[in-house]
């Protein structure tokens, strides 16, 4: 009777251990690249005893499965990838709305970005798009460094020029709004069509052409200029540069997902991930986007945007749902279909 009761009382206690281990779950899409997904993930499960599911994806393709997931969502936070597929999913209703206590620490550019979709997102990092680039390769072809948009149309870099493709990659969407925002949209595409001559390929990830870049096997890329020093750390001969006309800037955003199955987790992590020492956790994975919270120590590897001219970027437009799909399918239809 004694050994019975003490098994019944093992039994109950494993039974509120599994279920307490399948209450304190989050299930996490990550749009940042597999190191810090990976850091996040190791972290947050050995800090906080959550177990934390990390599923890595592109901005675009992280929209299209929270899309796909709608009425059964398996997702409860997005975190990372470009803010205009976030700013989507608010419009879409797929986020909740949940104003974080900690707002107010956070860069006006962060706060904006929660304002802009009725508290269904928050930026949580922002980086600069410009040009990547193989100094070795541009050596051994004698090819000068691009430092304009005008300069990547330049018949020398036919083939060597690497950029994401906008339906899969937040990276390539920014770059088509920036020009389009830049030139106004007819050049815009006129430059888009004149630059696809040029380019050798487009890959699925937005990191994808910098990598080929670090890898030697594209002189130049188009990638958040904060992608650059990491691949440089890791011993490849990368530099970036932001193109003198003007450029956009992301802003890496977070959203819970609307339905959230663990939504209490899912609010315990995003609080987390606000912190300045989650925050710090990007540069010690070695990307090197600025965080968003005031008080994260910034690396001296994170692009001056002092030096750097932007444009006035209107992410509420670019985010806009109807804006966004229209564009990428005009560059499907009138650019991604000519001939190389
Ligand atoms: O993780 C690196 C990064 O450049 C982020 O700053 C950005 O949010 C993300 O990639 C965009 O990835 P993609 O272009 O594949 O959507």
């Amino acid at each position: 009777m004694h050994r019975y009761f003490r098994l019944s009382l093992v039994a109950a206690a494993l039974g509120f251990l599994a279920q307490g281990a399948v209450a304190d779950q989050v299930n996490v899409i990550c749009s940042a690249q597999a190191d810090w997904c990976n850091m996040i993930s190791t972290v947050y499960a050995r800090t906080t005893g959550t177990k934390i599911n990390v599923t890595m994806k592109g901005s675009g393709e992280a929209l299209a499965q929270i899309i796909a997931e709608k009425e059964n969502p398996k997702t409860d936070v997005w975190f990372g990838g470009t803010g205009d597929p976030h700013l989507q999913a608010a419009e879409q209703n797929l986020s909740l709305e949940y104003k974080s206590p900690t707002l107010p620490q956070l860069h006006p550019w962060a706060q904006q970005q929660a304002q802009q979709s009725g508290y269904r997102t928050v930026g949580i990092y922002s980086g600069p798009l410009g040009f990547g680039y193989n100094t070795e390769l541009l050596a051994k072809k004698k090819l000068p460094v691009p430092s304009s948009w005008a300069d990547l149309l330049k018949p020398e870099y036919k083939g060597d020029i690497q950029v994401a493709n906008p339906a899969s990659s937040g990276t390539a969407y920014t770059m088509i709004a920036t020009l389009v925002q830049l030139m106004g949209e007819d050049k815009a595409f006129e430059y888009l069509k004149a630059l696809h001559r040029n380019v050798g390929q487009y890959t699925r990830q937005g990191t994808g052409p910098i990598k080929a870049v670090a890898r030697g096997e594209t002189a130049v890329s188009i990638s958040f200029v904060h992608d650059g020093p990491g691949e440089k750390l890791h011993g490849f001969p990368v530099e970036t540069i932001t193109p003198k006309e003007g450029t956009g800037a992301e802003i890496g955003s977070m959203s819970i997902i609307k339905g959230a199955r663990n939504l209490a987790a899912a609010k315990k992590f995003y609080e987390w991930a606000l912190t300045p020492s989650a925050q710090e956790m990007g540069a010690a994975a070695k990307q090197y986007q600025l965080p968003s919270n005031v008080a994260t120590k910034i690396d001296p590897l994170v692009p001056d945007f002092k030096k750097i001219k932007f444009i006035n970027y209107d992410y509420a437009k670019y985010g806009a749902s109807a804006e966004r799909k229209r564009l990428i399918a005009k560059w499907e239809k009138d650019v991604n279909s000519l001939p190389r």
